[in-house]
């Protein structure tokens, strides 16, 4: 079986905990997309990619005692976490699955809801993907997904060297093999397996320096920025120039920071 490239953002502790901020940061949208689709108690969910199970922990919320929630994840470290706070929690039916969509072997024909936040933007065949996906949905099974179109990064006042930006983030996911504008190409995946566009919503996210969303991403440029020079997506003047840009807006009161779209995306299996 062909290899998968290597996830872009890594694995460590430090990136956990900038997933549980991303969370909190973004819950809202999440929350409000999962009441949309009205998730019920008993359903039995997959949450693909869903690292250390920060949406598989509100989606428990919803279904109770009578569904059933699995992850499936690649990271044996996230999953490890996922695996000790549902016993903490004494839930007996939160699954950690080893593995990828790609490559994982779901029961077909099975899931009310399959979620995937933040993940068909890494990979290199959304379609491989999403295929086996769709082969899993009960029939009027839901599958949604949180993704990109990169598109609204701004930083004001701006003018300065982080204008930019956001052409080195779409560079620095394509270098992994990714799209980020994947959320543009969903609406055909789905019409070309049947899947009925259900819900096509996207969201922005501002606010000024002090604020949780310029936090999200200042926990993000901060580190990635240097990554994106090892890639040579930028150079090293131009990573930090951009950087001190970025800490400069970080100390002004009238810094507005708006972040890129991100698309909630539904499809449902017909009968
Ligand atoms: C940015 S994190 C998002 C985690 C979680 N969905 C969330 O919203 O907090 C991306 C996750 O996707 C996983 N991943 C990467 N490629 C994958 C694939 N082909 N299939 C399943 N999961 C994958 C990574 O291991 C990582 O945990």
């Amino acid at each position: 079986m062909a290899q998968l490239p290597d996830y872009l953002l890594g694995v460590n502790q430090r990136e956990l905990e900038r997933l549980r901020f991303q969370h909190g940061v973004w819950k809202h949208v999440t929350d409000g997309f999962l009441d949309r689709i009205g998730v019920k108690p008993g359903w039995k969910c997959l949450d693909v990619g869903g690292g250390p199970g920060f949406v598989a922990m509100d989606l428990r919320e919803r279904v109770g005692d009578a569904g059933e929630v699995t992850v499936l994840e690649p990271s044996e470290f996230y999953l490890a976490w996922l695996t000790g706070e549902a016993q903490r929690r004494g839930w007996k039916n939160v699954h950690a699955l080893p593995g990828t969509s790609e490559s994982a072997r779901l029961p077909e024909r099975t899931y009310d809801l399959i979620f995937s936040r933040w993940v068909i933007g890494f990979v290199p065949s959304p379609e491989k993907f999403l295929e086996p996906l769709f082969a899993a949905l009960r029939p009027g099974g839901v599958i949604a997904l949180q993704d990109y179109v990169y598109e609204g990064l701004s930083l004001f006042p701006n003018g300065g060297p982080f204008d930019r930006m956001a052409d080195a983030v779409r560079a620095y996911w394509r270098s992994g093999g990714g799209d980020p504008y994947v959320g543009a190409s969903v609406p055909t995946i789905f019409r070309r397996h049947g899947i009925e566009l259900a819900d096509y919503t996207p969201h922005c996210l501002a606010g000024g320096n002090t604020s949780d969303v310029f936090e999200w991403a200042h926990r993000f440029f901060t580190v990635h920025i240097h990554h994106m020079v090892e890639k040579k997506v930028l150079s090293p003047d131009e990573g930090e120039a951009m950087l001190q840009d970025w800490l400069a807006h970080k100390e002004n009161p009238e810094t507005v920071f708006v972040s890129p779209i991100v698309m909630d995306m539904a499809g449902k299996r017909s009968l």
